[in-house]
């Protein structure tokens, strides 16, 4: 395969959308990047306005090709990857969003959630066929809220004028042309994420939907993660393109980090960390608090499965000191200060802003910082909101351990935290095990790109990915048994306190 062709990512993430341009042998060639706005309009709500994602798409193609040097020409396939469960839903006939996109943080549908539950089995109600406990993290309850909020959606919605996507959805509808002709489609992984895909078949489950009162005619049409979807429309972008993958951004993680293998795993340290291993092609449900869901399909080969720990704040806490309490001026600054102090003071950070994740799926949960003294500076609450990142990472692998049988013997990780050397030590401290970080850090966008190189046969397969993962740094535990337990089973003791919050 020539060389002289590259393969680009897009990457439709939380806080920001990126553009990344890869060569053959996965080495950036060029990135565009830009935030959009994070919409707080009250407690526990949090949303983006999709049309800024799409503005912002549309620019950081630009940035990342004017920067290369490249042309459409020169790009021989994209991939998609984007944050998971956030909701758009928009009129065909116009592309407009009816609403913000409610995002994957946001906990306004707690009461829809108690009320399908209540229709029986509880939090458990879908989760043989869904793989996912009813919470407020996925797509379907989101849609209906939407659905039951906005003025005029729902007839719309039961005329057939309206479409409900993730972002990847939103992006390639808008890529291909939008209300001209706008291909409308998700891939299993993303699928996965709404509470309402039969895990086994990979179709929409009517009865589901039916009782999330969801038309079925605003689902996207269902397909791999490795094929050709559409191309680039002029009215679009990336004009004769193919779009050739998509992956949720964790699940591209795990692919690009060539976790293949049954028992392969690996942790991205983003607004949040989300811990994945590859069960291969068996459904495995979990008895401890993780979700099972699809790892990645490759065109017409059985879609290959995982369970995941996910954790809702990890980054976005460095975010939140930066912005809420103004304890630093930059999310790099955080290793400085929490270098300031030799330990955590005794402070515990809990940061249950969007309830608690796996393995506790406590959407009562509120955040709390304990065990201060008049000993606690800003040095040592630095501190504890880094290691609130390791301990929750350590509660997950604790869950995958328990339901898998067997024990990890390291971690491949990634995700903007992981230059941060001391957060790396300490992780592998409170883990016990070794942490590894690969030489091409990108891998989420890597992932996506890989897909899309796969299906148009730039690159020959999974053997390509292997090849071409190389170890970076690893970390080795250093800290005694005795210290690490009795840290864990304080962080453990401070969990308990953000429970039972909510009025
Ligand atoms: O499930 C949410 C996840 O996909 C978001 O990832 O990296 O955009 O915070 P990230």
């Amino acid at each position: 395969m020539s060389d002289t062709k590259y393969v680009m990512a897009i990457d439709q993430g939380t806080t920001s959308t990126r553009a990344i341009i890869f060569d053959h042998k996965a080495r950036i060639i060029a990135t565009g990047q830009k935030e959009h706005e994070q919409i707080f309009p009250r407690a526990g709500w949090v949303e983006h306005d999709a049309t800024e994602i799409w503005v912002n798409t549309r620019e950081v193609v630009g940035q990342a090709l004017g920067r290369a040097s490249l042309q459409n020409s020169d790009i021989e396939a994209v991939g998609i990857t984007n944050q998971r469960e956030t909701a758009v839903v928009w009129d065909k006939r116009t592309g407009e969003p009816v609403h913000h996109a409610i995002v994957w943080q946001d906990t306004r549908t707690q009461k829809i959630c108690d009320e399908l539950g209540a229709l029986g089995g509880g939090a458990e109600r879908y989760k043989d066929r869904v793989g996912l406990p009813l919470a407020t993290y996925f797509s379907g309850p989101k849609i209906r809220w939407i659905l039951d909020n906005v003025e005029g959606a729902r007839e719309k919605a039961e005329a057939g004028h309206l479409a409900f996507g993730n972002t990847d959805s939103w992006v390639l509808w808008n890529m291909t042309g939008g209300p001209d002709g706008g291909v409308h489609v998700t891939d299993v992984t993303n699928a996965s994420r709404t509470m309402l895909m039969n895990l086994d078949s990979l179709t929409w489950n009517e009865e589901i939907a039916g009782e999330m009162g969801i038309p079925m005619s605003m689902l996207p049409e269902i397909r791999s993660s490795s094929e050709v979807y559409g191309e680039g429309r002029a009215k679009g972008l990336l004009a004769g393109v193919p779009i050739a993958g998509i992956l949720g951004d964790q699940q591209a993680a795990t692919f690009g980090q060539a976790c293949f293998e049954v028992g392969h795993a690996k942790n991205t340290y983003g607004t949040g960390n989300f811990i994945l291993i590859n069960t291969g092609t068996e459904i495995v449900p979990s008895k401890n608090g993780l979700l099972t869901t699809v790892c990645y399909k490759i065109g017409g080969a059985d879609a290959v499965y995982a369970l995941e720990g996910s954790i809702a704040v990890t980054g976005s806490l460095v975010q939140w000191l930066r912005d809420n309490l103004g304890i630093i001026s930059s999310a790099p600054e955080i290793e400085q200060l929490a270098a300031s102090v030799e330990d955590n003071g005794g402070a515990y950070f809990v940061p249950a802003f969007s309830g608690l994740f796996a393995p506790y799926w406590r959407s009562d949960a509120r955040g709390a910082l304990v065990g201060l003294t008049r000993f606690v500076n800003k040095g040592h609450i630095a501190r504890a909101a880094l290691e609130a990142t390791a301990f929750q990472t350590r509660e997950v692998l604790d869950a995958m351990n328990a339901d898998s049988g067997v024990d990890l013997t390291e971690l491949k990780v990634d995700g903007g935290m992981i230059a941060n050397e001391a957060l790396m030590q300490f992780q592998a401290d409170i883990l016990g095990v070794d942490v590894v970080r690969p030489k091409i850090a990108e891998t989420t966008a890597l992932g996506a790109a890989y897909a899309a190189g796969i299906a148009v046969g730039y690159w020959s397969g999974e053997q390509d990915v292997i090849d071409n993962w190389a170890e970076d740094k690893r970390w080795t535990p250093q800290m005694d048994t005795a210290e690490r337990d009795r840290q864990y089973r304080l962080w453990k003791k401070a969990v308990t306190r953000t429970f039972d919050w909510v009025d």
